[in-house]
């Protein structure tokens, strides 16, 4: 027993350095993702996985079925989880029949869905409700006002439907907010170049490689670049790499007060400053969300300076204290809660506002905290963490930085996946550890500064 123990004492041992070995050996490189059309075939091959899990999932929450009726362009929030990927709209009025695959639905598609913009439309639905008498049929009609992925009904479309429906239909009507949830935040599991991960990962490499470049001197010379001159190179790498984005990317600089000249542009990198990024992209219907941190260099070869990595140190520190109390089924707010405790003992001061991310930059789940709501958020804080998707670690330490005289905020956000073996959460990419630097370059502004 004991050689065993002390084994696996070393194994951990050896996989901690080795995982040590591995982080501090970050160089991400591009990763060019798939033509458009293999891009399709991926993503029409998860969402068929997502839908094999819709019998179950109504079976979970007691329901025999679920109705999403929709317009072009007044479609339900949960339309971009379930539409085939050269969909971009729903046409007409498009309805869906979702159901649990049972009696005389056992075997159809799944879900059922018509577009007509006729009145026929109804009576089809009511034919096959007719034959599959659901006891209870989830619409999407949130009644907190809170949960926007169980809210896509849009209010005109919920009068016709009930115009047009059978009474006892209308009367089977319940929402529960955790099936649109649950269903738009499942990520397909698996590894390899067809499993979701794998491209996730190449993502999110590429935004790493993007911040390497964007936060060097290829990009930034200090003295002369503006902070939005390198938020548009970020666009414009995105548009060459063929990717997306759901936000405008933003480049912010720190430095002491002291240091700033009176009278000078706000916006031009300065040897000295501390830069930070707020960056994600768009592609095979996934969003990545990331926060890296940078220090720009006041001359050849100098260091950063030791109060930038301990705010940084301490923002890592969170991000442990985050994965390790974010367990499924407890509730976003009960994670903020037990972070900040084990914060307040470490002596750690800092805020903590993570989010799951997927479809929707800002995806379907349980919020850990709102950057200005750190006592936890009413019903979205209070929904359970889901198992099998994916969540931004977004937070900042706050740390009095000796050498400029000030507090700063020591913002990072990585993004996590639920790791099937494990049960646990892992870096899809990886987190920063060492700040980003742009070098130190002998311009005239330089030599003036
Ligand atoms: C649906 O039912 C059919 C027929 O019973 C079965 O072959 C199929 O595997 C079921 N699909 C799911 C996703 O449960
Ligand atoms: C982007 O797409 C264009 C056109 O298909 C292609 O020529 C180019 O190599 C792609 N770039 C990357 C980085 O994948």
């Amino acid at each position: 027993m004991a050689t065993m123990v002390s084994l696996r004492a070393l194994l951990a041992v050896l996989l901690t350095l080795t995982a040590v070995a591995a982080q501090a050996s970050l160089s991400p490189q591009y990763k060019r993702l798939p033509d458009l059309r293999h891009r399709a075939e991926l993503e029409n091959a998860w969402t068929a996985k997502r839908l094999a899990t819709v019998p179950k999932l109504l079976k979970r929450y007691g329901v025999d079925a679920w109705l999403i009726s929709q317009r072009e362009y007044a479609e339900d929030t949960a339309f971009r989880s379930y539409k085939p990927a050269t969909t971009f709209y729903a046409r007409r009025r498009t309805v869906s029949l979702f159901h649990a695959n049972d009696s005389s639905l056992a075997g159809s598609p799944n879900p059922i869905t018509w577009i007509d913009i006729t009145p026929e439309v109804w009576t089809d639905l009511d034919r096959v409700l007719e034959a599959y008498e659901p006891d209870r049929i989830a619409i999407n009609d949130d009644p907190t006002g809170h949960i926007a992925f169980s809210d896509g009904l849009h209010s005109g479309e919920r009068k016709a439907v009930i115009k047009a429906l059978d009474k006892k239909w209308v009367d089977r009507f319940t929402t529960i907010p955790l099936i649109a949830i649950e269903f738009i935040s499942y990520r397909v599991g698996g590894e390899g170049p067809e499993g979701q991960l794998f491209w996730y990962r190449a993502m999110m490499e590429n935004v790493w490689a993007m911040i390497d470049e964007g936060f060097s001197n290829r990009i930034v010379t200090p003295g002369l670049t503006t902070t939005t001159d390198v938020e548009w190179w970020f666009r414009e790498k995105m548009d060459n790499m063929n990717v997306t984005t759901w936000f405008h990317p933003s480049v912010t600089r720190y430095r002491a007060p002291m240091v700033d000249m009176a009278g000078h542009d706000h916006s031009i990198i300065q040897p000295g400053d501390m830069l930070h990024v707020d960056i994600g992209i768009t592609a095979l219907g996934m969003n990545t969300d990331t926060q890296h941190l940078a220090y720009v260099a006041r001359w050849d070869g100098e260091h950063v300076p030791d109060g930038l990595k301990e705010g940084l140190r301490l923002a890592n520190r969170m991000q442990d204290l985050t994965l390790e109390y974010m367990e499924e089924g407890k509730t976003g707010n009960l994670v903020l809660r037990e972070v900040q405790e084990q914060m307040a003992h470490e002596g750690i001061v800092g805020k903590v506002y993570c989010h799951p991310i997927g479809d929707y930059g800002h995806a379907a789940g349980s919020v850990i905290g709102f950057v200005d709501h750190q006592e936890g958020m009413p019903v979205i804080g209070d929904l359970p963490i889901l198992a099998h998707s994916a969540y931004s670690i977004e937070l900042s330490s706050s740390y009095l930085v000796d050498e400029w005289g000030i507090e700063i905020p020591f913002q990072q956000e990585e993004d996590v996946h639920w790791d099937e073996d494990s049960e646990s959460w892992k870096w899809v990419y990886g987190r920063q550890e060492k700040f980003h630097i742009v070098k130190w370059q002998p311009t005239l502004v330089n030599q003036a500064v």
